[in-house]
């Protein structure tokens, strides 16, 4: 049994892999996810302390939706709600990406959502760099395993860290990028959160979310 699986199963059963304080904020170690079933995964991920925030965190928040949804929407990090709640966008932010996703014929139901970090940054600071390098491993499996047609990339930090970039999102938005191993195109579009604080750059979105739609079509054409 690999590691990763041999973590998944023991989590799964509840027993907790001790970690001294001081290994869980080395340099991460390579981390495989790819051979995880959904079950082995979320039990990963509800058990995990491969980075310092699960001493901060009330819960994780895995992801929710449609397992074999044609779009994946990808986030940043839980925030307060969230962390309550175990569930991505259930706040303010969350409302707007609903009705954002309602505009374009989308249920939220109909789609998954993750967030690059599974557990939330106290005061919602932003991701490290080492908190999102050991929490990508289960995006990524997430990916895989629903097999979207698109991938909707909301906000420059869940942008930068899904595909190693550190480009301005002005120049990300309104093309397609490509992420290793994965089949469906990833589309960027300003974070929710954003447009509450600037309304004005609603337009900009909702041409972004057209375009990710023609992505989309594109992919089943
Ligand atoms: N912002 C995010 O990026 N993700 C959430 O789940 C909530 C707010």
């Amino acid at each position: 049994m690999d590691a990763a699986r041999r973590e998944a199963v023991l989590a799964a059963l509840g027993v907790e892999r001790y970690v001294p304080r001081a290994a869980r904020r080395a340099a991460p170690a390579p981390f495989a996810t790819g051979a995880l079933s959904w079950d082995e995964l979320s039990a990963a991920v509800s058990g995990c302390t491969r980075c310092a925030l699960c001493e901060t965190r009330t819960q994780t928040v895995f992801g929710t939706g449609d397992r074999a949804a044609r779009w994946f929407v990808v986030g940043e990090a839980p925030g307060a709600d969230e962390d309550r709640a175990g569930e991505p966008f259930v706040g303010r932010a969350g409302q707007l990406l609903n009705a954002m996703l309602r505009a374009i014929g989308l249920a939220r139901e109909s789609v998954y959502i993750a967030n690059v970090l599974k557990c939330r940054p106290p005061g919602n600071r932003d991701p490290r760099p080492d908190e999102a390098g050991e929490c990508l491993g289960y995006l990524r499996r997430q990916l895989a395993l629903v097999e979207p047609d698109v991938v909707l990339c909301v906000g420059r930090i869940a942008a930068h860290n899904l595909l190693g970039t550190d480009q301005a999102l002005s120049r990300l938005r309104g093309r397609t990028h490509e992420l290793a191993g994965l089949r469906a195109p990833v589309v960027v579009t300003y974070h929710p959160a954003y447009l509450l604080r600037t309304p004005a750059d609603k337009r900009k979105a909702w041409e972004d979310l057209q375009f990710a739609s023609e992505v989309a079509r594109g992919a089943r054409a």
